[in-house]
């Protein structure tokens, strides 16, 4: 061992006995209640993960697994490979120092634990070049008791000059699963969020998104990794990760059979898509990388979920706590088509469905260029004269008169054309110079990097919240991707524009945070373009879909549920759909409760069940949004689909239950109602009901022992399709 390993080592024990885990011990163990991520520093002071997986008792125990194969193959779990260097796969990291020396080698200088609190514990491995002054982080967040880690990496550098990085992960994950399975969330406009399962081949494969904005529009940045093809509810390891990045991201899995050095073993690189982003770090410049969130356990789907559920409630989400409002939109109900009397009118239909809100989307404002459809008007924030001739504050004041909240819908980082706002700053669009301008849906996107237009993104939050300060909630659309994007702002630093556009992104909603920290805003882009952790940090909830037929929304919601809570998950009644209103209103409830529709179209009994079913979201809103999921009957693997919210306790437990397609050929699922107490006993009463109408449920009413209803469960009893039943279970 050379003097300066020891001098490192005895640096990393200071500080490692200096923290809470401390034990007189090299490993870096970062873990949580029941999962752990483990590294050494080998002889040549490089990172090694040593272990993932189930929490182990002793220390020691790490360092047994695989120790012997590990020792005869030092590179078999790189923990932050570099790239022009030895390591010859794909890297973590690749850049190119000021002199050209494309090579990066990454030794550890510095290891600190630092407990925050009971939950959450800090661990940062610095490490640097041994010939460059350049130096990357780690940072760790492992939350004991949500079994989450968050892992992201600040780069810095002291060279006479730019260094180019051309690849920066936010993380390098090694698995030693013989034969992985991924699933990962594909999608495109009204088909957000499809689950698609296969086995990793040898190679490299990668979930990514150019698009700019609306980045989660084709994938979501979320996957999870099984050792075997059939992922179970309640059993069975699974890996599961989300990149919390509202940019362009990479995510890559590469799978290596058979390799001489390491085996079979999966490298997961999580990061920011260095595609046309090549980015200039300058000297004392510190880069940092998004958040990889991740979670392992050994008891299935349901529990990674719950898992992400617990993290994002209390630290991923904003205002995890805040009271969701449940609310009437005009979108689908309207469109562009109303006027101020029309919309007072309709806020009448949400008194009588008794929602907390009526939200007022698209088609309000612009003057000279009407917002009469999607070709005029973004960028003129101004209400519409003709529509709204009293304006933005008469209607929050007649919403609050009503004892309603008020919402509004903006889309502030985009511009039409046949705007003011683009007469008066043409060159406020990012647009290549020398070549057509590519309209989408009639619009363009604002180059938000210029900090102008930064200045008048926050302004038109800030400019309505002064006329109307009563507006509780905020949609914010993003309805097109980036195309020919060229930013007059960064002239030739092209290369910076994804990246930048991002910080300028989250920049403007840091001030909007500042000043209006109690504002709800619901994220949307074109449906599900943006639902991914990056932007939940400043927003309470997302818009999945705009596909709001019931059948598809029990498929998108449930593969939505993986890594998202139901109160982040808005569900709207339509008029999509032939299905009934109770089945809408059952599909919908299972989410964040909102509608869509003409109230006044809705027959007298209809309302009442609309009114019911919105009176019993509220009594049970906290076990929908706070409790724990059990996901029960798969619509993926059936014809029909259950799940349930159960409070902490235990002792409240709200049951949805699905039929969907026709049945002729089906058996009747099993119906265990998994996640109930087996010590209580429940009494089951089916609720959403029309007041003339019983239960068909036989057993409705009974008592049963949690016991028998987890083992046992109960007999499916929708035998039709496109029916539904909620049920709530009280402890008795
Ligand atoms: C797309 C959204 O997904 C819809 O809900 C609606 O707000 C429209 N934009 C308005 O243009």
């Amino acid at each position: 061992m050379t003097s300066k390993f020891h001098t490192l080592i005895s640096c990393i024990l200071c500080v490692l006995i200096a923290g809470p885990a401390a034990v007189a011990q090299q490993n870096i163990t970062i873990s949580t209640d029941h999962c752990a991520l483990v590294y050494q520093i080998d002889t040549n002071r490089q990172l090694q993960q040593i272990y993932i997986g189930t929490k182990l008792i002793s220390q020691a125990a790490y360092r047994d697994v695989n120790a012997d194969f590990r020792n005869e193959n030092p590179t078999l779990g790189m923990g932050f490979p570099t790239g022009g260097a030895t390591y010859l796969n794909e890297p973590a990291m690749e850049v190119q120092h000021a002199d050209g020396n494309m090579s990066l080698v990454l030794n550890v200088e510095h290891v600190q634990v630092k407990k925050i609190n009971d939950d959450i514990t800090r661990t940062d491995i610095q490490m640097k070049d041994p010939v460059y002054p350049f130096w990357i982080t780690l940072h760790f967040e492992s939350y004991a008791k949500e079994d989450v880690i968050t892992t992201r990496t600040t780069i810095h550098h002291n060279e006479d000059a730019p260094v180019i990085l051309d690849r920066f992960a936010s993380a390098f994950i090694n698995i030693d699963w013989n034969n992985p399975y991924l699933t990962h969330f594909y999608g495109e406009y009204e088909k957000e969020m499809e689950m698609s399962t296969a086995k990793l081949q040898p190679g490299i494969f990668s979930i990514q998104s150019k698009l700019g904005v609306r980045t989660a529009c084709n994938y979501n940045p979320s996957f999870f990794i099984t050792p075997q093809q059939a992922v179970k509810e309640n059993e069975g390891a699974v890996f599961a990760g989300t990149l919390a990045y509202s940019g362009n991201f990479n995510i890559q899995f590469e799978q290596l059979q058979l390799n001489i050095d390491m085996g079979n073993s999966l490298r997961i690189i999580p990061g920011i898509n260095a595609y046309a982003s090549h980015y200039r770090l300058q000297r004392g410049e510190v880069f940092e990388t998004p958040k990889f969130v991740f979670s392992y356990t050994q008891k299935g789907l349901g529990q990674i979920s719950r898992n992400f559920h617990r993290w994002a409630i209390n630290y991923g989400i904003y205002n995890g706590r805040q009271k969701r409002l449940t609310l009437l939109n005009n979108w689908e109900a309207t469109y562009f088509d109303y006027n101020q009397d029309k919309l007072v009118n309709l806020f009448d239909g949400a008194k009588k469905l008794g929602v907390d809100m009526f939200l007022l989307d698209d088609g309000w404002f612009g003057n000279t260029y009407p917002r009469n459809n999607s070709s005029a008007g973004l960028g003129d924030w101004q209400a519409n004269k003709k529509k709204l001739p009293s304006g933005i504050g008469y209607l929050s004041r007649q919403a609050t008169a009503k004892g309603l909240k008020f919402g509004i819908w903006i889309e502030p980082e985009m511009i039409n054309p046949s705007s003011e706002l683009y007469k008066k700053h043409p060159d406020w669009v990012l647009a290549a110079p020398n070549r057509p301008k590519h309209l989408y849906r009639t619009q363009l996107v604002l180059d938000l990097i210029n900090p102008a237009v930064q200045d008048f993104v926050f302004g038109v939050i800030d400019s309505l919240m002064q006329q109307a300060p009563s507006i509780a909630y905020m949609k914010w659309d993003c309805n097109r991707s980036m195309d020919n994007a060229y930013s007059p702002y960064l002239g030739k630093e092209q290369n910076a524009l994804y990246i930048r556009y991002t910080q300028a992104y989250y920049k403007v909603l840091d001030r909007i945070r500042k000043k209006y920290p109690d504002l709800q805003m619901m994220l949307c882009a074109s449906g599900g373009g943006r639902v991914e952790y990056g932007a939940l940090k400043y927003f309470q909830e997302f818009w999945p879909s705009d596909n709001t037929y019931p059948v598809d929304r029990i498929r998108l919601q449930w593969a939505t549920s993986i890594f998202y809570p139901a109160l982040t998950i808005c569900a709207h009644v339509t008029a999509a759909g032939r299905e009934s209103l109770k089945y809408k209103m059952d599909v919908a409830m299972s989410g964040k409760l909102g509608f869509d529709i003409d109230v006044q179209k809705l027959s007298s009994d209809q309302l009442a069940l609309a009114r019911q079913t919105v009176d019993n979201y509220l009594q049970y809103q906290p076990v929908i949004n706070y409790g724990d999921l059990y996901r029960l009957v798969s619509p993926y693997t059936t014809n029909f689909s259950s799940l349930m919210y159960v409070d902490s306790t235990k002792s409240t437990a709200i049951l949805f239950a699905y039929s969907m397609e026709t049945m002729q050929q089906d058996t009747w699922p099993e119906w265990k109602l998994y996640g109930l107490d087996p010590q209580k006993s429940y009494r089951i009463k089916e609720i959403n009901l029309p007041d003339s109408v019983h239960s068909s449920f036989k057993e409705d009413g009974r008592v049963f022992s949690g016991e028998s209803l987890i083992h046992q469960g109960l007999k499916w009893f929708l035998k039709r399709k496109e029916q539904s039943a909620v049920f709530i279970l009280e402890a008795i």
